[in-house]
């Protein structure tokens, strides 16, 4: 977790520091720093607030700090709690050398210790603290080298940035096992942990793999392996716009991510045409069986999936946390495909769990929406959602983004295997092609769903049940209200209610019912009796003129009709409103929700 950024060029270095934070504060929100090269080059300044970029922004307001290099970064707490001596950046004791890091050094205490013998006296809990003492104590003449040679004493995980009195015109960046990218522009060149916090002064990036350095002046970007060999890095253009990754208008950027869907999910249809996934399936022909690994919402994506792969393609699948996934004894084989789906491609726990699978043999492919990630490219095949940069920490435009692309594949790997005609296929498609004007008009009861929400603010519990493909609607649900507003809630699978949910059931209990008319709807009517039978409050997602289910419920949202398979990619809009709605009238922090973080780099 934990964003860094670092620039070096000819504009005085800390508004481009804060902008960059700011575009990373999903990333963790609980303190942030930057450390500037004064303009003669012979003394770092360092300055570090609790709290937010706004914080540290204000904080910094009248303090007339100049300098063309620096480094910043916003956190979120591993070792020691939110304080500003555990902020970064942090100083070497002769305050030679300043270093920001995100991830965590395994063997810290060891180093500390061995420092600690040497005389350095240590100013914060922090694991990254041993790394500034580390290099000021290993330098003779040449940082790169004795950057380089650090790199084999730290264990673990880390993406670092340093910058130094020694050699002023330099920015040093450095990868193992955390993301960081390298932003080209001209005359001034950046590093960061992601793509949107250098937008505003370039497109062409250089994506880092581990165990690489950049090298960073004015006018110069070298990269190097960590045994100090070039690398020839090829600079991908993004094409994402700026202002995709401002508010427009909206109070939250999750308001405005879940408004962005009808787009996204037009986007992700026609991107996904784009790829040649008959290419990728072709080198899968011997596949028997799919794992997919994922965590929180995208966990939720894969268990939609699984449902559509099984249905139309006749593959079995399992469907893991990858975060359990990875240690226990799993089984697989080269005919074994793991399908890893991650909004932001660095999540650990999916990045470690597949690359353990295919180091035992396993094929892997991953869906991401963060081009150039690091599953990107540890994968052996890649699909991407096509959303633009997603903000907001609970996720949403990329689930139903993610939701598309695996019906797609679904669909396409049947068609491939002949399980269903072509024909079928183009019915399908073009059913899908409606699903942005069905999600239109959901959004249009974006007021009726405020208002059911504001008589349900004062509820401490609530439980979220659906059958069949959208079971993990309810999850999804659950997980929203859970993550964004502090409600305690559950999804349940409507059928299971009876095995023990039921018991919570009272007169103070909100249910939310997924209950579209599909193959399940009968039996699901039935679990609504049961709770209405308790007298729960029940609250309903329905397909539009189903007079039977308005009846039995206290509220009910209605959505399209749509073929039984695809409600899913509707059914969860409700939702996602209905937990924004309720967050926003608590007056909670929506986009950074407390304890979270967007991108988890931590297992
Ligand atoms: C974090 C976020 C969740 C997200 C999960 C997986 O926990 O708070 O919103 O679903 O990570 O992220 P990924 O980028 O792998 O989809």
């Amino acid at each position: 977790m934990c964003g860094i950024v670092g620039y070096i060029g000819e504009r005085n270095a800390v508004p481009v520091l804060l902008y960059g934070l700011q575009r990373l504060e999903y990333r963790g929100y609980d303190s942030a720093g930057i450390a500037v090269l004064e303009k003669e080059g012979n003394k770092i300044i360092v300055e570090k607030q609790v709290g937010k970029i706004k914080d540290l922004q204000e904080y910094l307001w009248n303090k007339k700090i100049e300098g063309n290099v620096g480094i910043a970064h916003t956190r979120w707490a591993t070792h020691g709690p939110p304080t500003i001596e555990n902020a970064h950046p942090h100083l070497s004791q002769k305050g030679t050398i300043a270093v920001v890091h995100n991830g965590i050094i395994e063997n810290y205490l060891e180093l500390k210790n061995q420092l600690q013998k040497k005389g350095y006296k240590f100013q914060s809990e922090t694991d990254t603290e041993v790394i500034a003492h580390l290099i000021e104590d290993e330098y003779e003449n040449n940082l790169l080298e004795t950057i380089l040679k650090i790199t084999k004493k730290l264990e673990g995980a880390y993406a670092i940035g340093v910058i130094s009195t020694y050699e002023p015109d330099k920015l040093i960046g450095l990868r193992k096992g955390s993301p960081l990218i390298v932003g080209i522009g001209k005359k001034e060149n950046l590093i960061a942990s992601d793509i949107p916090a250098v937008l505003e002064y370039t497109k062409d990036i250089i994506p880092l793999d581990d165990n690489e350095i950049a090298i960073l002046s004015k006018d110069n970007v070298e990269i190097l392996d960590f045994n100090g060999n070039k690398k020839e890095k090829k600079i991908l253009h993004v094409n994402w716009d700026i202002s995709i990754a401002e508010k427009g208008g909206f109070k939250h950027f999750m308001q405005k991510e879940i408004h962005e869907q009808p787009r996204t999910i037009a986007d992700t249809i026609t991107g996904f045409s784009s790829q040649d996934i008959n290419k990728i399936f072709s080198n899968l022909e011997n596949i028997n069986r799919i794992i997919i690994v994922a965590c929180g919402t995208s966990y939720h994506a894969g268990l939609v999936g699984k449902f559509w792969i099984e249905k139309y393609a006749k593959v079995p699948v399992e469907v893991d946390y990858a975060s359990e996934f990875r240690y226990r004894d799993y089984i697989v084989d080269k005919n074994t495909l793991i399908f890893g789906i991650s909004q932001s491609g660095e999540t650990a726990d999916t990045r470690f769990a597949m690359l353990d699978a295919k180091e035992k043999g396993a094929k892997t492919l991953a869906l991401v929406n963060v081009v150039g990630s690091s599953l990107s490219r540890e994968s052996d095949f890649v699909l991407y959602t096509y959303c633009g940069p997603e903000i907001g920490v609970a996720a949403t435009k990329t689930f139903t983004a993610q939701l598309v692309v695996l019906y797609l594949f679904a669909l396409k790997l049947a068609q491939f295997r002949k399980k269903i005609s072509k024909d079928e296929f183009d019915k399908r498609y073009r059913e899908l092609l409606h699903i942005p004007t069905s999600v239109e008009e959901i959004l249009k009861k974006d007021e009726e769903i405020k208002n059911i929400a504001y008589d349900y603010t004062k509820a401490t519990d609530f439980l979220f049940l659906a059958r069949g493909l959208n079971y993990p609607i309810a999850l999804e649900g659950a997980l929203k209200l859970k993550e964004i507003s502090y409600i305690h809630a559950e999804g349940y699978p409507a059928g299971e209610m009876k095995h023990g949910p039921i018991a919570l059931i009272d007169e103070n209990m909100p249910v939310v019912f997924v209950a579209p008319k599909d193959y399940l709807y009968e039996k699901t009517i039935s679990n609504i009796q049961e709770v209405k039978a308790r007298k729960g409050k029940i609250i309903s997602v329905a397909t539009s003129n189903d007079n039977v289910i308005k009846e039995l419920s206290d509220k009910t949202i209605f959505i399209p009709k749509v073929s039984d398979e695809i409600y899913p990619l509707i059914s969860v809009i409700p939702l996602q409103l209905l937990a924004y709605h309720i967050a926003t009238f608590l007056g909670k922090d929506v986009d950074q929700p407390r304890n979270l973080a967007k991108t988890v780099t931590v297992e």
